[in-house]
């Protein structure tokens, strides 16, 4: 089933309330290029803090690291992305437009040619009528040719091929070329992870979808190393518990799948992939999120390239070995557009209109919202002295403006699944009111409770 909200409805609402932006906005945009909103910055930050809190504090076996975006060069000549990571270009001489080949192929003729080579991709679209430029339907195409989706860049003042480095597309390379000062100065032991979240470019030949695929983005990756042989009972276990994570977060599971990687078309380092696919708008399934397989490959290339020693001594069995590497790598960019559209709801109650959005607690940029029924004393200053003493504990909202019909809407669009009111009761009694975004239900707890209470709703 197709999602029945549209992207376009998606961007608009991102825009309208302030969760992203178009980049460079005021200077007519640059395409692919987004900006997170007030709100925005705030959900992509809870993004992160949950998988980091999943994947890292919540276990004994994985580490945390930060490495830099600009490496060594000959770390991308050891990992072959120098050489491989390449997409297929295509110019239209008409147009002058420049096409990923495997796309315009794949849209026009529902044909599947990943894995192709340059000469094989130029015959078909030299020799089906049914592949044009979709910009003015020509069909007088040059010749494919790999184009290396690595953004380059210079350090120092001479722009000179000895100074040519990049800014890097994955960030798990970072993991790899410090394996062995992780296990020197943590307590690791084999099976055990490093995981990191940082930047990660690519020069996409054809970024969109919104945030879907963008040059720059952020990137979240876990490098799991195992003992070989354990390798794809290990793969099983991360495949699970990363479709796990998205469902304890409340994503919809008839909107996730698995999608298995065919044999043939693999990345040059995995022996197994499966991606965990969202049904985006627009696009339908695609990936979310990959988990690879990654064998020993890149122990085994930066070993010899830098000729450097990087096995692994068992000690308890002196086994020595290179370990194979599980690798769930998703970017919360993408993450972010899937909540996003699984929560976003039209819907009628009590006879009135809303927009929400059905966001986790866990997710939501703004966790409460503390209003005063008045603007008069005491009931201002009693909502003040609470929002006060809670604001320190997660991202609060005060509102004290409009009608309080029209304050809880404003809260409902923006996902913030609680609010707590202060009205004139409150002065006798010492309570207030807490109104679940969802089931619009609402309890009076007294004041000094407000805080284990709200902590209690938001931890789900
Ligand atoms: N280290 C392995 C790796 O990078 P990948 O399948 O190329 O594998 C992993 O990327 C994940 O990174 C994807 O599933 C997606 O979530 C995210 N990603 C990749 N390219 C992206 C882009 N251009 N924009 C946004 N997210 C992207």
């Amino acid at each position: 089933m197709p999602q029945t909200v549209t992207m376009d409805k998606i961007v608009a609402f991102c825009k309208r309330r302030g969760f992203v932006f178009q980049s460079s906005e005021i200077y007519g945009g640059l395409r692919s290029s987004y900006d997170y909103g007030p709100l925005g910055v705030e959900m992509k930050r809870n993004i992160k803090d949950e998988w980091w809190r999943r994947v890292v504090h919540m276990r004994d076996d994985v580490v945390g690291l930060d490495p830099a975006i600009i490496m060594h060069p000959r770390v991308w000549e050891a990992s072959g992305h120098t050489a491989t990571f390449n997409d297929m270009l295509v110019e239209s001489r008409t147009s002058k437009r420049r096409y990923r080949a495997d796309h315009l192929i794949e849209d026009a003729t529902g044909r599947d040619v990943e894995g192709l080579t340059p000469e094989e991709l130029t015959e078909i679209i030299r020799s089906d009528d049914r592949i044009k430029d979709p910009a003015d339907g020509g069909r007088d195409f040059g010749e494919v040719r790999p184009f290396n989706l690595m953004l380059e860049t210079y350090l120092g003042p001479v722009k000179s091929p000895e100074n040519l480095t990049y800014l890097r597309p994955e960030t798990a390379q970072g993991i790899f070329v410090n394996f062995k000062n992780v296990l020197q100065t943590s307590r690791v032991k084999v099976p055990f992870g490093i995981a990191d979240i940082g930047k990660s470019f690519r020069n996409e030949i054809t970024p969109g979808n919104f945030i879907f695929r963008t040059r720059e983005f952020e990137h979240m990756e876990m490098e799991f190393f195992v003992e070989p042989g354990t390798d794809e009972e290990w793969h099983e276990y991360w495949i699970e518990e990363r479709w796990n994570w998205y469902l304890d977060l409340g994503l919809k599971e008839e909107n996730l799948r698995r999608y298995e990687h065919p044999k043939e078309k693999l990345s040059h380092y995995s022996k197994r992939t499966v991606d965990l696919e969202y049904n985006y708008p627009s696009a339908g399934w695609s990936e979310l999120e990959g988990i690879a397989n990654r064998t020993d490959f890149d122990l085994k290339q930066h070993a010899e390239f830098a000729g450097e020693n990087l096995e692994y001594i068992d000690q308890a069995t002196n086994n020595r070995y290179v370990p194979y590497v599980i690798e769930p790598a998703v970017s919360p960019d993408r993450i972010m557009l899937a909540f996003l559209v699984d929560a976003y709801t039209e819907e009628e109650v009590r006879g009135e209109e809303r927009t929400v959005l059905k966001l986790h607690p866990r997710l939501a940029p703004t966790k409460a919202a503390v209003f005063p029924l008045s603007k008069k004393e005491p009931v201002s200053t009693i909502a003040r002295e609470l929002y006060d003493d809670l604001k320190g504990d997660y991202r609060l909202f005060y509102d004290d403006s409009g009608s309080i019909g029209r304050r809880y809407r404003r809260q409902d669009e923006a996902g913030t699944p609680f609010c707590v009111t202060v009205d004139f009761d409150t002065i006798e009694d010492k309570k207030v009111t807490i109104r679940d975004r969802d089931t619009l239900e609402q309890e009076r707890v007294p004041i000094e409770a407000v805080r284990d209470r709200l902590k209690t709703l938001i931890s789900g």
